[in-house]
């Protein structure tokens, strides 16, 4: 029997490359988090509040990242559309988050995949409303 054509397609190994791929999160500047911006690497399969905690950006994540609060909330200025689809109860929050935008993201929910992203986190949360406000 030939191989075929191709044989890795037959591998479950050739999925790797997706899954190692290292995109970019650039963060847009923030006066609390990152008054000049930032860039962080983010392996694909990591969320963007996993990959932000992990490179010193102390976004809130008030229900340590169980999809049960909104503190995390981000809007995803580019890139939206390679992150996995929210979820319900993802959506149901996301509609009482501070400054909501057709963008909006919990970033404990949004898995990174192969492609950069340009995210912006919101000026406050609904923790910082109800403190400053
Ligand atoms: S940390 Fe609470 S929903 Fe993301």
């Amino acid at each position: 029997m030939p191989y075929p054509a191709t044989p890795w397609t037959h591998c479950k190994t050739a999925l790797k490359p997706k899954l190692t791929a290292m995109p970019i999160i650039h963060i847009l500047p923030h006066t609390e988090y990152c008054p000049a911006g930032a860039q962080v690497r983010a392996a694909a399969g990591t969320t963007i509040c996993e990959a932000l905690l992990e490179n010193g950006i102390a976004i809130e994540h008030a229900c340590d990242m169980s999809c049960a609060c909104t503190t995390c909330h981000v809007i995803v200025r580019e890139g939206l559309t390679s992150l996995n689809e929210a979820e319900e109860t993802e959506e149901d929050l996301l509609d009482r988050a501070w400054g909501l935008e057709p963008n909006s993201r919990l970033s404990c929910q949004a898995i990174v995949s192969n492609k950069d992203l340009v995210v912006e986190i919101p000026k406050y949360s609904i923790n910082h409303a109800k403190e400053n406000h």
